[in-house]
């Protein structure tokens, strides 16, 4: 079998060519197909960074308009997909309901499995991007049992999404465009970063050509874990215990310090970037400036601060490059705005979702092998079969 080279976490290891996303660790830049994302900061519009990130240019103006129709036209679940959601306990996580319904759409829509060409493609990624917004809606609806708010049919993708989770029957919830231009940004921020842990996963389900929707579902999975999208809610749970006094911001710092603890500091730290994480950089200014201008003080941002304060002096997360990544300060955000925690990393996901389509349609079309990592047997050389009554 000849020699195999070990990389445990493939921190040196290219699973493949992509145009998509480029990131350049050293100093700190994430561009998404060339375009710096600091550029999108002041016309922040997650659907126009979607198309980008999966067909590889702008949208013009028709491109955008056909696709936000597209968008809005299949919104909708199918009522059968409801009955689904009936069945889950109302305390389940909603990522696993949002996986769960993810792989169900492929029971809902076989026509979309055949993806041979660019216009069916095309549909199945409205599809998805669409309906991921309604899917984690409704579990959130679920999990507060109130009724469904179905979508509306004029709306654009962020007031949507927003209106299907705030909106009661008697009561429809408003965007304000300060809002929707905080969670445009916060999900485009989120859209691709190349072959992080999640869209590693969708690419290898992807390269046994399994569909689209169980590679994204297989994507939601992986982002689940708090050492991925997990961290934002692991941010949150810090700050507010360290903001309920249980344990000051220097004491937090100390344990994360301590190999025994297995406490981390959460949102700190990433493989790639070495200097500062662009994104928790605007996702900082933006949190600033919802709060600002929404009237508010949440000191849990002054939490997040202190720790950021704490860390940066200190030798220890200097000496390994670690800084605040896109999780840090996200949940400020998304907390400004009335998203509650459990929701997080759902959100997540949806900002993630075209950067996993794109992925999983590149792949496709470059046709390669399947992903099939070797590795390094350290077990037993050969052992007998002992029957069960003679063993010990
Ligand atoms: N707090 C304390 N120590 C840390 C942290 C942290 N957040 N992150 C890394 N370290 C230490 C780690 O203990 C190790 O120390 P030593 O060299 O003494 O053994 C060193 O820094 C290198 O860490 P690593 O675990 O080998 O680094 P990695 O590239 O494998 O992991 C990471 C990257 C993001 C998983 C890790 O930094 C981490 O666990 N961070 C906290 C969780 C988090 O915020 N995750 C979100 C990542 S960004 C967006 C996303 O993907 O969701």
């Amino acid at each position: 079998t000849g020699l195999i080279a070990l990389d445990p976490g493939y921190a040196n290891t290219g699973s493949c060519r992509s145009a998509i996303t480029s990131i350049d660790g050293e100093r700190g830049i994430l561009r998404y197909r060339g375009i710096p994302i600091e550029q999108f900061e002041h016309s922040p519009n997650f659907v126009e960074v979607a198309w980008l990130l999966i067909f590889g240019h702008l949208p013009n103006a028709r491109e955008y308009a056909d696709f936000s129709a597209e968008l809005t036209a299949c919104a909708n679940l199918d009522e059968g997909m409801k009955h689904h959601f009936e069945g889950f306990p109302r305390a389940a996580p909603p990522m696993a309901i949002l996986s769960a319904m993810i792989n169900a759409l492929s029971c809902f829509h076989p026509e979309l499995f055949e993806l041979e060409d660019e216009q069916r493609f095309r549909a199945a990624a409205a599809g998805l991007i669409s309906r991921i917004r309604t899917i984690a809606a409704y579990a959130y609806r679920h999990s507060i049992g109130r009724p469904y708010i179905y979508p509306h049919p004029e709306q654009r993708y962020v007031p949507n999404f927003l209106h299907m989770m705030f909106s009661d029957p008697y009561a429809e919830y408003v965007c304000e465009p300060l809002v929707r231009d905080a969670i445009n940004l916060v999900l485009l921020l989120h859209a691709d970063h190349e072959q992080n842990c999640s869209t590693s996963t969708v690419r290898m389900v992807g390269s046994s050509q399994a569909n689209l929707f169980a590679a994204c579902a297989a994507g939601v999975c992986a982002l689940w874990g708090p050492l991925h999208g997990g961290a934002n809610v692991a941010v949150l749970r810090m700050l507010e215990e360290i903001h309920q006094g249980r344990i000051t911001p220097e004491q937090y710092v100390r344990l994360a310090k301590d190999r025994d603890s297995k406490v981390r500091l959460m949102g700190f730290g990433h493989r790639v970037y070495k200097q500062f994480d662009p994104r928790a950089q605007i996702l900082a200014r933006v949190a600033e400036r919802l709060l600002a201008q929404l009237g508010r003080r949440d000191p849990l941002l002054d939490i997040a601060r202190r720790l950021e304060e704490i860390a940066r002096e200190d030798p220890y997360f200097v000496e390994r490059q670690l800084y605040p990544n896109v999780d840090f300060y996200s949940g400020i955000i998304l907390r400004a705005v009335g998203i509650p925690t459990n929701m997080f990393t759902v959100m997540f996901a949806m900002g993630r979702l075209p950067g996993w389509i794109a992925h999983w349609w590149e792949q496709a079309g470059a046709g390669g092998r399947i992903a099939r990592p070797r590795q390094l047997y350290v077990g037993p050389e050969s052992l007998d079969y002992v029957p069960m009554d003679e063993r010990g």
